[in-house]
């Protein structure tokens, strides 16, 4: 009897369409040339500056977030021929926060993670002053750390006033300006303030606010051109006109479309299922 090989994870075949989860393979992503370029022109040049990107839920910042991440270090027969990876010259370490994992909120852990992504010595205890510490004697590589959903980092008590200012000390010339933050939020970092509504020291060190806007129309229409049944002109212009470019809707709806095409449905129900599961983000329209 043949004894059936563990499946290898990479050679699982990628969905055309990514209903809910973020974006994690530079594969998988579409579009966003401004903002890429925006972000990388950043952190052409030392003192790295900091970035924040602004956007609404689902307009795609944690997508953004990976791929920033990943692209300049992902071979070009990793990507579709048109996306390229020479932002920046190769040899950046990344470090990526998500801070809806609550064990982030907690300062010691969150700062071994940080030193464990950039191989570094974790001192004992592994404090603020001891991450400085390390950071000062050991940090060579230019390094950018990206913290996601900032707004969930401020309200954790843990992170208190003392957390931000060792932050803020971080990316102002610490370690000869060698690291660079680019957080995303779904507000402007100037309104960000404790749950006691006093300021962040941490914020006014964002220089580079982008805002997180739908996709070009050219960029949509690649995104729907990635499904391996092609669809008739005419959805293709209904799905554009109902996502208004966003690419969480237009996977909503690409998804639905290219279901209704592979169990061969007759007629437009398809659309009206695809409406109603999008409706809880309608809200993205008005953005
Ligand atoms: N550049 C992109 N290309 C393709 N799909 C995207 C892109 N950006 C976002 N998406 C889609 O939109 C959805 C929401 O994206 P996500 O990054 O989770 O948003 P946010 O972090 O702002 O809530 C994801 O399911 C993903 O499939
Ligand atoms: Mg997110």
């Amino acid at each position: 009897m043949d004894i059936p090989l563990p499946l290898v994870f990479s050679s699982v075949e990628r969905s055309p369409f990514v209903v809910g989860p973020p974006i994690t393979d530079p594969r998988q992503f579409f579009g966003r040339e401004y903002i890429l370029k925006r972000i990388f022109d950043v952190w052409k040049c030392v003192p790295f500056q900091h970035i924040a990107v602004v956007g609404a839920k689902r307009s795609g910042k944690t997508s953004l977030l990976h791929y920033v991440r990943r692209i300049i270090d992902t071979p070009q027969d990793q990507l579709r021929p048109e996306q390229k990876n020479n932002w920046l010259l190769p040899g950046y370490q990344w470090v990526f926060v998500d801070f809806q994992d609550p064990r982030m909120g907690y300062q010691e852990n969150l700062l071994r993670y940080i030193l464990l992504a950039l191989d570094m010595p974790i001192p004992e205890p592994c404090d603020l002053v001891g991450f400085m510490e390390i950071t000062d004697m050991y940090l060579e590589i230019p390094t950018i750390i990206l913290l996601d959903e900032i707004t969930a980092g401020l309200a954790s008590p843990e992170l208190d006033e003392q957390f931000w200012w060792g932050l803020r000390s971080l990316g102002s010339n610490h370690a000869g300006g060698k690291i660079g933050f680019l957080i995303t939020a779904h507000e402007s970092p100037e309104d960000f303030s404790y749950n006691d509504g006093t300021p962040s020291p941490f914020f006014n060190i964002f220089g580079h606010i982008l805002n997180l806007g739908p996709l070009t129309e050219a960029e949509a229409r690649m995104l729907i051109g990635n499904s391996p049944i092609p669809f008739a002109e005419e959805d293709v212009e209904w799905i554009l006109a109902q996502s208004s470019y966003w690419p969480a809707l237009i996977q909503m709806l690409s998804h639905s479309c290219l279901t209704s095409l592979e169990e061969n449905q007759k007629g437009l129900e398809w659309r009206t299922e695809a409406l109603s599961r999008m409706k809880p983000y309608r809200y993205l329209l008005d953005e």
